[in-house]
């Protein structure tokens, strides 16, 4: 059977630490679409981790990384991709609009006190290494979500759903989205 809206990309955006990737694996095991993590993809062209990245380069540098990574998938036509995005991906206007030119965007919305939980028990993410991550996350979260909303065609507040009920209802919203066009 010829399924339209199978045709297009699930782009996962949001802070730090809303289980993008985790739903993107997810995603990627109950559709057969392969996964690609824009800051994974990153690590393994730069073959260094994120935080050398930032500290050796600078955050404009990564920012000029991630939009030629959101080029080449726009310009090779790339489709039934799961895309998992690096949390700070929507802040370029250029790359909120690759984002829908890919597919269909959802944004996954967690607490404050879950971003915050979830990102202390590691030192990966560069921009939260601050003397109050607290602060630091609220400030972050108020510049962002309008470029989250923006950039958004499913906005998902994830706090009392399980993964099982993030990834059917992404699935589902999708195959609506396409199928109502
Ligand atoms: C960033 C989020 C990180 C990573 C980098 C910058 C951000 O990705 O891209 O540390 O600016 O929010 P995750 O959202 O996957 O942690």
């Amino acid at each position: 059977m010829f399924d339209r809206w199978m045709l297009k990309n699930i782009i996962l955006v949001g802070f730090m630490g809303t289980g993008k990737s985790t739903i993107g694996r997810q995603l990627s095991k109950a559709l057969g679409y392969p996964l690609i993590d824009t800051d994974a993809y990153i690590v393994g062209q730069e073959k260094r981790p994120i935080p050398e990245i930032f500290e050796e380069n600078g955050e404009e540098h990564f920012r000029n990384l991630e939009t030629n990574l959101l080029k080449s998938l726009t310009i090779s036509n790339c489709h039934k991709q799961i895309i998992a995005t690096g949390g700070g991906l929507i802040k370029r206007a250029e790359n909120r609009s690759l984002l829908r030119e890919l597919g269909f965007v959802v944004w996954l919305v967690a607490t404050p006190e879950t971003i915050l939980e979830r990102t202390s028990r590691n030192r990966d993410r560069p921009l939260l290494q601050t003397a109050n991550p607290g602060e630091t996350i609220a400030l972050m979260l108020a510049e962002r979500e309008p470029l989250y909303r923006e950039a958004a065609h499913l906005i998902l507040e994830t706090s009392n759903l399980s993964f099982s009920e993030i990834k059917t209802g992404i699935i589902e919203s999708a195959r609506y989205h396409y199928g109502s066009q």
